[in-house]
């Protein structure tokens, strides 16, 4: 099967089983078979965060449970959804009910399911901050199992499901969020957005608005050339390595991130290496996003691979600072 159409950087390379998961107890129903716990897996849900090198030589589960709901207790508002709802019609859906929380997080891409994953994050929210409890199937067991903020252990795109790999599928995911808007523009370029729009008292459906307009001017559409996101993260390094930094870099671009902790805008980085918008073979990083790796046609994985073991190379020797890539590599 190719997984041409199920990989955002629209990279060619297939898989030998796959399977689509509309519903908990196909789950059930996958894995009483014994053949597939020993095959090795690979779970998918919008394909964005992830670059496949090679063909895959086992089973991708193509999670697509749908379904969202809401429910409403005062000013507080539970909604359940599906882990194959595609984040940014959950995020419409809550944004149109007036349910606020979640409209910083516009247009980031993917599906329900991977948003805990990774803790998703975008122009001052993340993930955790609308996070209330997944549900996740436990391969091992083949039981169902609640996961509670805490349990997740939410942390800068980081969650407990990426030291327990392999071995929960994320079903569905509930989110806590409120009829009384918490509008949230600390963000440099949404307050650059909203004054350029004349507006001083925001909406949730204008700052969905603003959110989607920057995303849209400043990242590529996956559509039309494959990518993403933010190929690498955010480096966060500690206060004496960052002295060391800035005392060779004053205009080093950080921000604060914790106690006795520093993080470095990798895009400035990177861009400072010279490879802003730069092309090599099919592959580069976007012009208006260094951080972005793109796929300009027909790029392999291990051609893209090795582009981003090229910018880890020059970004440490520049700066002495190792990056970490974001996405998943298979
Ligand atoms: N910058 C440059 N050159 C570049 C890119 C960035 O100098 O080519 C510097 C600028 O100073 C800019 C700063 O870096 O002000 C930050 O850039 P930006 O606002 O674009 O955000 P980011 O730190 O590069 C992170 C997330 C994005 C998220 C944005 C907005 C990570 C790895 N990425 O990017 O998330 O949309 O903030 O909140 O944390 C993703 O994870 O896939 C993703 C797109």
């Amino acid at each position: 099967v190719s997984l041409k159409n199920f990989n955002t950087f629209g990279i060619d390379a297939s898989a030998r089983y796959f399977v689509e998961i509309n519903h908990e107890d196909d789950l059930v129903e996958l894995f009483m078979d014994p053949q597939w716990k020993t095959t090795e897996r690979l779970i998918l849900g919008g394909g964005s965060n992830l670059l496949l090198t090679q063909n895959f030589n086992g089973l991708v589960i193509r999670m697509n449970i749908r379904g969202i709901e809401h429910r409403v207790n005062h000013q507080d508002v539970f909604i359940e959804a599906g882990a194959g709802e595609v984040w940014n019609d959950l995020v419409n859906y809550a944004v149109r009910w007036g349910f606020a929380g979640m409209e910083n997080l516009s247009l980031i891409p993917g599906s329900v399911g991977a948003s805990p994953i990774q803790n998703i994050g975008a122009y001052g929210v993340e993930l955790k901050d609308v996070f209330e409890s997944c549900k996740a199937f436990e391969i091992a067991s083949g039981t169902f199992k609640i996961f509670d903020k805490e349990a997740c252990r939410f942390d800068y795109r980081d969650s407990i499901f990426k030291q327990l790999k392999g071995q929960y599928i994320v079903v569905s995911v509930k989110f806590h969020l409120s009829l009384i808007p918490n509008i949230n523009t600390r963000y440099g370029a949404i307050e650059q957005e909203l004054a350029l729009r004349h507006i001083s008292e925001p909406t949730i459906k204008d700052i969905s608005q603003v959110v989607s307009h920057i995303r849209v001017s400043k990242l590529p559409d996956p559509s039309t050339i494959g990518n993403a996101g933010s190929f690498f993260k955010n480096p966060v390094i500690t206060l004496a390595e960052f002295k060391e930094v800035q005392e060779r870099h004053p205009e080093v671009v950080n921000y604060p991130a914790g106690d006795g902790y520093i993080k470095l805008a990798a895009g400035w980085l990177i861009e400072q290496c010279g490879w802003k918008g730069k092309v090599v073979g099919n592959t580069g990083t976007w012009k208006n996003q260094a951080l972005v790796l793109v796929n300009h046609g027909g790029a392999t994985g291990q051609e893209v691979y090795a582009l981003s073991s090229q910018i880890i190379d020059t970004v440490y020797r520049k700066f002495g600072v190792m990056l970490e890539r974001e996405v998943n590599v298979v």
